[in-house]
């Protein structure tokens, strides 16, 4: 059995797991990351496209990063209800804007960098246990993963760290060793996204988020020629279910005003929603971070930017613990993480809740959800707070 030791073991080659990795490298840390897949897998997956200020002020100080190059920057978006689009200017509204650069070209770039510079990240090693979490000297266990994505008994590693963070996913096996279940919160919704990939210029400038009768919409974007688009559907929707003329039927009829720009849909998938929260972020030396902590719907488009925060408060804590044995910020580190955590889960239920046809809502719930989005539209503070929410607010280190 090979043993081998790090000063911080990483359980996840995600965003927050790489950002990681870099900003401990930056203080002289070492660390390895294991992820159960290939980089190939990590770098084609779909996910978020929207990335706050403050995510972009971090990722552009990678070198080699591109998203201010490729990135676009959006000054706005647009509320659609009552067949009328409403536009919150974010700019005027907050001074900060947001960027459209999909996750997948983040890792692209993450992963690039963290190579370049000689880090160590196992590919199809799949984490199996994690131990001595209550004691100073914890440790990973890691099996590599086949082709087929069976573990391979005869391949163990046991990493002995400082520190292990679990940063790996929704799924966290780091998380079974932290969090506390008692204590976890969660909610479920009984509805989910419908969504797909497209070859087609983009509808229109910016996002379309729009409440209709038949229920919502998101008209998103990826580049020039790729766009991404959703609607809200039932949780049990197979998405082989629809040809691709109801597809565009049933976005079209959402989006009353904008006459959408079709092409061949090339992806499609159906996102359940779930607002989550562990119940412990931290236990002795080991902590979760993004999903792994938290899941929030998509709608406020948080999830990614909530995970970049929870690094940079992180990193600065194993910072001080790794370095100069100093507990201050580790010790604080949950509490200070918990409060932007539920900031951005309200505003993700809220955004949610205001935007989509929940199945049994009655007459007087649809007429009190345009009231609400009016209440918005119609007053500088309500759409400063969304705009304040949606650009992200100030990290806190
Ligand atoms: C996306 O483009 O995937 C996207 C954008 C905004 C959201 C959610 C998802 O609120």
């Amino acid at each position: 059995m090979p043993l081998a030791s790090t000063q911080v073991a990483i359980v996840g080659a995600g965003p927050a797991g790489l950002l990681l990795s870099h900003l401990l490298a930056e203080r002289g840390i070492d660390s390895v990351v294991f992820d159960r897949r290939t980089r190939t897998e990590i770098e084609s997956t779909i996910r978020a496209g929207i990335l706050e200020q403050g995510t972009v002020d971090i990722l552009s100080t990678l070198p080699g990063s591109r998203v201010l190059t490729d990135g676009n920057r959006h000054d706005g978006i647009e509320l659609r209800f009552a067949g009328e689009g409403h536009r919150i200017d974010f700019p005027s509204l907050v001074g900060r804007s947001v960027w459209l650069y999909p996750q997948h070209e983040v890792l692209k770039d993450l992963i690039a960098d963290r190579l370049a510079a000689g880090q160590d990240i196992r590919f199809s090693h799949e984490v199996t246990g994690v131990s001595g979490i209550d004691g100073d000297r914890p440790a990973v266990r890691a099996h590599a993963v086949d082709g087929d994505g069976e573990v391979v008994p005869e391949t163990v590693i046991e990493l002995a760290a400082q520190f292990v963070v679990g940063a790996d996913g929704s799924r966290s096996v780091v998380r079974q060793a932290v969090a506390d279940r008692e204590t976890s919160r969660y909610r479920e919704y009984p509805f989910a996204w419908f969504g797909v990939l497209c070859e087609a210029p983009p509808s229109a400038d910016e996002l379309i988020y729009s409440n209709s009768d038949a229920g919502f919409a998101l008209i998103s974007q990826r580049s020039d020629t790729v766009q991404r688009m959703y609607f809200q559907c039932d949780p049990d929707t197979d998405p082989e279910r629809f040809s691709e003329a109801e597809l565009w039927d049933t976005l079209q009829a959402r989006v009353p005003g904008t006459t959408l720009r079709e092409g061949p849909i090339f992806q499609r998938d159906v996102l359940r929603f779930r607002s989550f929260v562990a119940g412990r972020l931290r236990r002795g030396r080991a902590a979760i971070i993004g999903d792994a902590a938290h899941t929030v719907p998509p709608t406020g488009a948080k999830g990614m930017n909530l995970a970049i925060a929870d690094v940079l408060l992180l990193a600065d804590a194993l910072g001080d613990l790794v370095l100069e044995g100093d507990e201050h910020r580790i010790d604080a580190f949950a509490d200070i993480a918990l409060h932007r955590i539920w900031k951005a889960q309200h505003f993700s239920w809220w955004m949610t809740s205001m935007l989509h046809r929940t199945p049994d809502a009655g007459a007087f719930d649809r007429e009190r959800q345009l009231g609400e989005l009016r209440s918005v539209v119609e007053s500088d503070a309500g759409k400063t707070y969304l705009a304040e929410a949606y650009t992200g607010w100030p990290f806190s280190r």
